[in-house]
């Protein structure tokens, strides 16, 4: 059967400017909110990648009409919304399909949905969002055909999370926007995505407070209406094509970013020797001669993103000396691993770290286990001599608009190829 791959030459300098489409993780999360409002909500800036139609998908089935303008404004009518099970294949297909959980029992108070798929980065429970729902009074079983949540009524309750979760905190604050009373979320994640989702829900009418702190308090209302919200630009795009900059870069600037969120990374690009400029809504990357080795930990936000670390360790085989990345949010999501040893990479792995050392990297043929490994693989792929080619590229494409035209207007060689 053929199948669409990625090749790249590598080799070829970087130079330019590329600019970061909405925020893929907010995107996924603003999409299912917008079937509590009762008129129409507009998303505007959203990345055109397929877990965002499959989103669209997922409403159409519930009544919704969406309509995509331009290519990334989109327009969510939910007035005539109905209640129906979600069908199994299309919420396996991406691991964000649990809003619908959060978003369809504040709304109808009942869901019938399949369990999410998503990236294999090793376990990844959803108990505490279940803990969640059952304290605002929902009862949640699994079933032949998925999960069953349902309440009498949502009431408002005090949530102490076991675990620091994006996603639990926000499928919380999404049913508890519309539970009678007050919640208290705490030990909540901070993400940016999770101030972006409750902008959004405040637009529509919902009162929180808190986010982006570790305490979230919401004063639950009955209804929410329509809104226009911007998204925020997509920080581990952006920080993807910084590596790539950091790496072959001449002189690229990287467009549409809030350097706040850019943070944690640009220390660890300084720290290795990258020449960093942060301007008010861009940044100017450019290589050094030489790069620092470095140890990097990931952790919660504000914190070294997990989504981070597989792009920035193709860099770690320029530097003279040994490097190591800790995962202390996945410790598993070391597929890239494997693949980066084909490219002739000195890198190891051990329990929740691997160790990169100093190489020259060859083309070869590889495959992206998920989305960041994908990503991982098309930067060792620009610094390598001769042709790597990125199989599996699905999961590239379920979180990067426009990846080979974006690299590409920035000098690489890199093309798609049916094969
Ligand atoms: N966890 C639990 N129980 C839960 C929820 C999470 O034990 O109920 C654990 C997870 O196993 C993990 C940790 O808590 O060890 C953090 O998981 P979190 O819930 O924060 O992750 P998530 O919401 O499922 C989001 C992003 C991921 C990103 C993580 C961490 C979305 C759709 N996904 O996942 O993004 O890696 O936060 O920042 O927002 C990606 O973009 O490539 C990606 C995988």
């Amino acid at each position: 059967m053929s199948q669409e791959v990625i090749k790249i030459r590598g080799g070829n300098p970087l130079k330019g400017k590329v600019t970061i489409s909405g925020a893929k993780n907010s995107a996924v999360a603003l999409i299912p909110a917008t079937l509590m409002a009762n008129s129409k909500v507009t998303l505007e800036g959203l990345p055109e990648i397929s877990d965002v139609k499959t989103l669209m998908s997922l409403l159409e089935d519930l009544n919704i009409t969406t309509t995509l303008v331009e290519g990334d404004v989109l327009e969510v009518d939910p007035s005539n919304a109905v209640n129906k099970p979600l069908p199994n294949h299309k919420v396996q297909s991406l691991r964000a399909s649990y809003y619908m959980m959060g978003a369809m029992l504040g709304k109808f108070k009942k869901v019938i949905i399949g369990l999410p798929g998503g990236c294999p980065l090793g376990p990844r429970p959803i108990d505490q969002h279940i803990k969640g729902f059952e304290a605002l009074g929902a009862k949640v079983t699994e079933e032949a055909d998925g999960m069953h949540l349902v309440a009498e009524e949502l009431v408002g309750a005090k949530i102490f999370l076991d675990v620091v979760s994006v996603g639990a905190t926000i499928n919380i604050m999404l049913a508890a926007s519309m539970a009678k009373g007050k919640t208290v979320i705490e030990n909540a994640a901070k993400e940016p995505e999770i101030v972006d989702v409750a902008t959004l829900l405040n637009k529509m009418g919902a009162k929180i407070r808190g986010a982006g702190t570790d305490t979230l308090k919401i004063e639950g209302v009955e209804t929410l209406h329509g809104t226009t919200h911007a998204i925020i630009p997509d920080r581990i795009e952006a920080g993807t094509y910084m590596c790539a900059a950091a790496m072959m870069g001449d002189e690229v600037k990287v467009e549409n970013i809030i350097p706040l969120h850019m943070e944690p990374l640009t220390a660890k690009l300084k720290e290795i020797g990258v020449d960093v400029e942060l301007y008010e809504d861009y940044a100017i990357i450019r290589r050094p001669k030489t790069y620092a080795p470095v140890t990097i930990t990931t952790n919660v936000y504000p914190g070294f993103a997990t989504d981070l670390q597989q792009p920035f360790t193709p860099l770690l085989f320029l530097s003279n000396g040994t490097s190591t990345i800790i995962d202390t949010i996945y410790p598993e999501r070391f597929r890239h691993v494997a693949e980066l040893q084909k490219m002739q990479g000195d890198i190891t792995e051990g329990k929740g770290f691997a160790s990169i050392s100093h190489s020259k990297l060859k083309g070869a043929e590889v495959a992206a286990s998920d989305l960041r490994a994908g990503a991982c693989l098309v930067i060792a792929g620009l610094a390598a001599e001769g042709v790597t080619t990125v199989f599996n590229i699905k999961h590239i494409d379920r979180g990067y608009s426009g990846i080979v035209e974006k690299l590409k207007a920035l000098g690489a060689d890199i093309w798609r190829e049916t094969i």
